[in-house]
């Protein structure tokens, strides 16, 4: 593999999946987070992690405690990092917590060694601001469950060099991520802000009354959704033809939502707590005792879309 030696830094939401797809693949993964309670869940996490995988379908049968050997986990940072040929940092979203990791990161180890932020809002030029090697510091953009999602967004930064660029790419390709290159920093990076356009509409509709949020679902799901998965919007756009479009695009443009404010429904719903699955209640209901079950049968699913995508990319 391009890195030999992977050290990973926190081992939440993000950082447990991110170690397990690199041990997967075969990596040597140094893990450390902060907190032990993260430390001493790490290889159970994994394990259920792959055996729900493998039951999907979603990998093929490998020996778990092998793919756990690969993953040793530190007492300090200083220790995670030693040997490391290639850094990811997966702490909590906070500018001043990253600038502080990557300069303590930067004592640690050799100029050579890539780092990167996993970070889904501050521009790596920040984060890297002040260091004496920016040129090795990328943002590589996760997607949760990032041992599922496949795409990676690979967002340089204004000092990151072509080098740090080409060897972080080939190495998320070793990891069977299919990694896109994002050419400027902009807040939201691409896919944050396209949802974020999306969310706009779909919440100002669903809070008029125009369709039930479980409707929404179901057409988007059997229609832009198939589309979108199948052959992306781009294509969609093509065999659609533009002139068409064109027309519908200057019929809307004027009709959809365009402002700042927070559409009423999201302002309501924060207020009446209906937060989703973390408080039990969204547009749909989650009662504590079924909420396992639903978080598995979504992951199943997204493992089982991820693996007709996976075949799909490779025709
Ligand atoms: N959750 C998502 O959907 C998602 C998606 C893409 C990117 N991200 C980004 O990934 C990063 C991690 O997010 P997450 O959802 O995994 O958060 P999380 O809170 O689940 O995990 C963060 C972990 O980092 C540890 N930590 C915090 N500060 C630390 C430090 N200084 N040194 C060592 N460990 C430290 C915490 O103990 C925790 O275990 C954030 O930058 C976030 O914005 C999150």
């Amino acid at each position: 593999m391009e890195f030999e030696n992977i050290t990973i830094v926190g081992l939440g939401t993000m950082g447990h999946g991110i170690a397990q797809t690199i041990a997967l693949a075969g990596g040597n993964v140094r893990a450390f987070d902060s907190d032990n309670a993260h430390i001493d869940q790490l290889h159970k996490r994994i394990s259920d992690n792959l055996s729900v995988m493998m039951e999907a379908e979603a990998i093929a049968e490998v020996s778990v405690s092998e793919v756990l050997d690969r993953i040793t986990c530190f007492e300090s940072q200083a220790a995670a990092l030693d040997q490391a040929d290639f850094v990811i940092e997966a702490i909590a979203e906070n500018l001043h917590v990253k600038q502080e990791f990557f300069a303590s990161c930067e004592a640690c180890v050799a100029p050579e060694v890539v780092m990167a932020s996993n970070t889904s809002s501050f521009p790596v030029t920040a984060i890297s601001q002040g260091l004496q090697y920016p040129s090795r510091v990328i943002n590589t953009h996760w997607f949760n469950p990032p041992h599922v999602i496949p795409v990676v967004e690979v967002i340089p930064g204004t000092k990151t060099n072509l080098d740090t660029i080409e060897r972080t790419t080939k190495f998320l390709k070793e990891l069977g991520k299919h990694p896109v290159r994002i050419h400027q920093e902009l807040p939201g990076f691409v896919l944050n802000r396209l949802q974020v356009a999306l969310f706009r509409e779909m919440l100002d509709l669903v809070g008029r009354g125009v369709i039930s949020a479980e409707d929404l679902d179901i057409a988007v799901r059997g229609s832009l959704g198939l589309r979108w998965a199948a052959v992306g919007p781009m294509r969609v756009g093509d065999f659609g033809g533009w002139d068409i479009l064109t027309k519908v695009y200057e019929v809307l443009a004027s009709e959809i939502r365009s402002d700042i404010q927070l559409p009423d429904v999201l302002v309501r719903m924060q207020a009446e707590g209906k937060l989703g699955l973390k408080t039990g209640q969204g547009f749909f209901e989650f009662p504590e005792d079924d909420q396992q079950r639903v978080i598995a049968d979504k992951d199943r699913k997204f493992m089982a879309w991820a693996k007709v995508l996976r075949e799909s990319y490779e025709v």
